[in-house]
């Protein structure tokens, strides 16, 4: 017996659909308990593919998904009771009112009747009001949020939410980011896919990065910031240059906006990042200089990078 065993764990999974198009390579992945997970990918890389396997929707053609030490297959209702799944498209019962629906749902997963959980779900997603409201009469914003109450009714210890913020305005988007965190702080693993790199940035604490079905990295936020982060010198001189002048040659710069700017590159936190010596040589070239200006890279640049160069 292990003290901390993963909130979920995900060996060796692949997944040919039955048209035979492969949708997922061979996928390993642990969710460690407590962390705020990000998959983040394109539309089609295979997020909502996963999602559907470990909570055992879909059937893998390869592989092992054990959800709180039970295997999703062989071990479906406890692993089941253990995952509350918020799927990327809505569907509620729309004659239903907010607390039968929530109410019922526990029910369903065989839970005795608990009002006063189901009360404090309600509060802490801000739909306690609106309990007796038909479903149909709710904004969009709310039915979201009947989604995540339902989904949290049986008390999982793990909530999937597949593209939570798709679609949603930005203020409903920053109310889902702090209902998410509220969640976690409770003590609840949240698993989230985005293809929005902001959200996974903004939320996670570490991200996966999948595309064409490939996971091609799982990092620590903070990590693959600082591992992968590069920043940029930008030059901008007053006459386009057709190449890089030599007295600057020995720099690895690189001319962009049609020759108005020079890009140097480098490492933020390298003891010497070669900024002096490059501020000097310019200062030497006789090069007529507009602005300088520096920008981080973002993960943007980096999922950007991982995405173009994977096949
Ligand atoms: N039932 C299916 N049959 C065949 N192909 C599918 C099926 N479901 C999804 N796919 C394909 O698998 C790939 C991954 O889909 P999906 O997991 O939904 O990606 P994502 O959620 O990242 O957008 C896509 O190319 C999609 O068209
Ligand atoms: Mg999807």
């Amino acid at each position: 017996m292990t003290t901390h065993p993963a909130a979920v764990s995900v060996r060796n999974v692949t997944k040919t659909y039955a048209s035979g198009f492969t949708a997922l390579q061979p996928v390993d992945l642990d969710i460690r308990s407590g962390e705020i997970f990000a998959l983040l990918g394109p539309n089609g890389a295979g997020k909502t593919t996963l999602i559907g396997i470990i909570c055992g929707i879909v059937n893998a053609t390869t592989g092992v998904v054990l959800a709180d030490g039970h295997d999703v297959v062989t071990d479906f209702r406890k692993a089941r009771s253990k995952i509350g799944l918020v799927p990327q498209e809505l569907t509620t019962d729309a004659f239903e009112t907010v607390l039968a629906t929530v109410t019922f749902s526990r029910g369903l997963f065989g839970k005795r009747a608990d009002p006063a959980y189901v009360e404090k779900v309600l509060r802490d997603l801000s739909l306690w009001d609106r309990r007796n409201s038909r479903i149909m009469t709710l904004s969009g914003g709310m039915k979201r949020r009947v989604m995540i109450a339902k989904a949290l009714s049986h008390e999982p210890r793990i909530l999937f939410l597949d593209e939570p913020t798709a679609g949603v305005d930005v203020e409903l988007r920053r109310d889902m980011w702090q209902m998410v965190r509220g969640l976690r702080a409770s003590g609840v693993t949240i698993f989230l896919t985005t293809h929005y790199i902001e959200e996974a940035e903004e939320m996670a604490d570490r991200i996966g990065v999948i595309n064409g079905g490939r996971l091609l990295l799982v990092e620590d936020k903070a990590a693959l910031m600082r591992k992968l982060g590069t920043s940029h010198l930008v030059v901008t001189v007053r006459q386009p240059l057709a190449e890089i002048p030599a007295a600057l040659a020995k720099f690895d710069l690189a001319l962009a906006a049609g020759g108005t700017e020079l890009v140097y590159s480098y490492d933020a936190h390298a003891d010497d990042n070669g900024l002096a010596a490059l501020l000097h040589a310019l200062n030497g070239s006789g090069l007529a200089v507009a602005n300088l200006r520096t920008h981080d890279s973002s993960l943007e640049e980096i999922f950007v990078n991982l995405v173009h160069k994977s096949p």
